[in-house]
């Protein structure tokens, strides 16, 4: 076998049953070497007169995961994916897979051209490519609904969310469960017992059950895939499948996911699944760097934050101590924290036991000599730089030796506050999103003098508590926060000059964005940052602020809020833009919805490339994924340095210089290789 021919599939004999096994780590993807392998394989197997059946499993973790993704959009190679499984389907003696850990996309589609399937109860089977942008491309939305039935496969293939083993076994997807140490040998017993009755090729079986969940599943999701083409395409197959041979429905299917594979959405889902998976590498840092133990966190701060934040600890079963100033504040935060988790269990998702157990794992504390046994302690109190730098001194004289400390601050110098503490290593920003406890974003801040296994260590905490950390440089904001900065700074401008906060937050939803600045402003309060003096107008704002408008707390900021805080628009804040606007000047004129685009997201690109010149991300993808988990941009676009390929690098910065703006010498240079990030 060459270098160039992994041996990646091979085949053993148990008298009459032959084993075909995969290997090929670390998830068995369906690279083209095992495609060739299963079709050699199997072609041998059904060559030899004394095999009677064919079991098909594999080494490792984990029973095949999917085609390899990493191969999609490059020159074909190795055989046809769907060939290899119609010859397998079509096999003349019985065949079955032995699935272990997760049969997933094209692993599921083997194991359902085998004619039997046998399971561990640990498995979970699936077909998540929706995820990706794409559906099970082959046949799988034309052989799940003749093994499980149409309201199965629809919300299977249209949800991408894998189910375990012994549900399998209730819908009829696996055939027998076998020992979770005992698989290949309880596979080939099986597979025995199949000799008699033969080939059950899925193909030949009818497809069953009401079409009619069809329409249920896209009325009670259209929230949720508003924009996604792939849900959508996923049933349209699965609907398909109940009218049509099953030969026209595999063309069907084929035609669908052609169109996907090589549509702009999965080739930014596919951008993302990667990116996620990037971003927790450190570059230049050893992969088993020695992490610090972390047994006890310390959250200084009680309110929104730092009670979200300590949420995720609690959930993970780490013990959290809990400072506050006042008694009163603390039992508050304390009170919100259970009333969180006493909803969370009245909807199911924990028992009432586990409630008392995560909130017997909290030591509260008005002392911050509480935190002397903690060995990683974040600080989430209000941004205001004296504050944090005296906590960071305090925190010098009580944390033990080798404790991390953190700042949960969203712009502030992690330097500075580095600098108040005698052990600037030890400190690093990890600035979560809120809700805290429900944003998967995680920005770790390395600071200049930050230690490296200190930094890997908050990764590997964040990702833990089932964050996706990126790592983030010290900027004012770091990566997510500065790339907010200038598109909350055009959007006012654009008020003045003639867009409404509706329309301008209408360009942003199309887009696909969970809301626009305005709304998003309204949410976390107008008031932010605010100066407090109601006589010092200088903006929009803070007129705005001056009024009382301090957004959906206030039933009142760019829009006016009902009681059920319902938005709509506010007459006042135009007559307010109305004066702002003759004051300084400006003539209304009408703001075209491209131009907002170009006002507001493209400068957004223009930061990230100083972002990424400056060395604050790692890489452009780090951005995506910071945008992507953090602020809601739609996954379907890649995030903002992806998007800005896809948009064009040259035609987003000749609009950024017509708009009078600074373009960013790195974008410049791709926008002249007309290339991406
Ligand atoms: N192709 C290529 N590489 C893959 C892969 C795949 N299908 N699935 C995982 N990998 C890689 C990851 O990129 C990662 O690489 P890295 O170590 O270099 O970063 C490595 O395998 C391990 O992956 P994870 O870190 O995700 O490992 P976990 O143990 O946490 O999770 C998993 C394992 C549940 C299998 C998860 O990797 C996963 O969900 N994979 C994707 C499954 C999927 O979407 N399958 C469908 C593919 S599309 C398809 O089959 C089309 C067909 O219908 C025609």
């Amino acid at each position: 076998m060459s270098e160039e021919t992994p041996n990646s599939v091979t085949m053993e004999k148990d008298g009459e049953v032959a084993v075909v096994i995969v290997n090929n780590p670390p998830v068995n993807a369906l690279s083209w070497h095992v495609r060739e392998g299963l079709a050699n394989h199997f072609a041998a197997a059904l060559a030899d007169d004394s095999v009677k059946a064919i079991v098909l499993r594999c080494d490792g973790s984990t029973f095949i995961a999917g085609a390899d993704i990493s191969e999609f959009g490059k020159a074909p190679r190795g055989p046809d994916f769907n060939a290899v499984l119609n010859s397998i389907e079509a096999a003349t003696k019985p065949v079955v897979a032995a699935i272990h850990g997760t049969a997933l996309g094209g692993g599921l589609e083997t194991a359902l051209v085998c004619h039997y399937r046998v399971a561990v109860p640990s498995a979970k089977l699936g077909v998540p490519e929706v995820k990706l942008g794409l559906l099970p491309g082959a046949g799988g939305t034309q052989r799940l609904p003749r093994v499980v039935g149409v309201e199965a496969a629809a919300t299977m293939t249209s949800l991408g969310e894998p189910i375990p083993a012994a549900k399998a076994k209730d819908l009829g997807l696996v055939d027998a469960l076998a020992g979770e140490d005992s698989l290949a040998a309880d596979a080939i017993a099986f597979a025995r017992t199949k000799i008699a009755d033969g080939p059950r090729p899925t193909r030949e079986r009818k497809v069953f059950g009401d079409v009619a969940v069809i329409e249920q599943l896209k009325a009670a999701n259209a929230k949720r895939w508003r924009g996604f083409d792939a849900p959508y395409a996923n049933l349209a197959c699965v609907e398909a499948a109940t009218r049509l041979p099953f030969d026209e429905g595999l063309a069907f299917e084929r035609e669908e996911f052609t169109k996907l594979m090589f549509g702009s959405q999965s080739a930014a889902q596919r951008h993302i699944f990667f990116a996620e998976r990037q971003a927790a590498k450190i570059d230049g840092l050893p992969k088993d760097i020695k992490l610090r133990d972390i047994k006890r966190v310390g959250i200084i701060g009680a309110g929104t934050m730092g009670g979200g934040i300590m949420m995720n600890f609690l959930q993970k079963g780490i013990a959290c101590t809990i400072v506050e100033m006042q008694q009163d504040a603390l039992d508050r935060g304390l009170g919100v924290i259970r009333k969180n988790y006493d909803a969370s269990a009245a909807k199911g998702r924990f028992k009432p036991e586990q409630v008392d157990q995560m909130m017997g794992l909290v030591t509260p504390s008005l002392d911050l000599k509480a935190l002397a046994d903690c060995d990683l302690i974040i600080e989430a109190v209000y941004e205001d730089m004296g504050v944090k730098k005296e906590i960071f001194g305090k925190l010098d004289k009580i944390a033990k030796p080798g404790a991390i400390l953190a700042s949960n601050t969203s712009y502030l110098d992690v330097n500075e506050i580095a600098a108040a503490t005698s052990r600037p290593g030890d400190v690093l920003g990890m600035h979560f999103f809120s809700p805290a406890n429900v944003m998967k974003l995680l920005e770790v801040v390395r600071g200049d003098k930050t230690a490296d296994d200190a930094l890997a260590t908050a990764m590997a905490i964040g990702k833990k508590i089932g964050k996706v950390a990126v790592v983030a440089g010290v900027c004012h904001g770091f990566i997510g926060n500065r790339m907010l900065t200038p598109r909350q700074i055009e959007a006012q401008k654009l008020l003045l000059e003639g867009a409404t906060p509706a329309q301008v937050d209408k360009v942003h939803t199309d887009f696909g964005m969970p809301m626009g600045p305005f709304q998003m402003s309204d949410l976390a309060g107008v008031d932010i940052g605010w100066h407090r003096d109601p006589n010092r107008i200088e903006s929009i704002r803070d007129a705005l602020c001056a009024e009382g408008r301090w957004g959906q707390k206030k039933q009142a900021g760019f829009y006016d809020y009902d009681d059920k805080r319902n938005p709509s628009e506010s007459a006042r804040v135009a007559e307010i833009i109305d004066e702002f606007r003759k004051k300084a000047g400006i003539e209304k004129r009408e703001v075209t919805d491209q131009e907002i685009v170009e006002r507001t997201l493209y400068p957004m690109v223009n930061e990230g490339a100083l972002i990424l010149a400056e060395g604050k991300a790692q890489r452009a993808s780090d951005i995506d994924v910071v945008w992507i988990y953090g602020y809601g941009w739609p996954v379907y676009r890649g995030g903002p340095m992806f998007w800005a390929g896809l948009e064009g690098t040259d035609k987003i910065a000749a609009a950024l210089e017509s708009h009078g703006f600074e373009v960013a010498p790195l974008l410049k240079e791709k926008a002249a290789a007309k290339a991406g990030f």
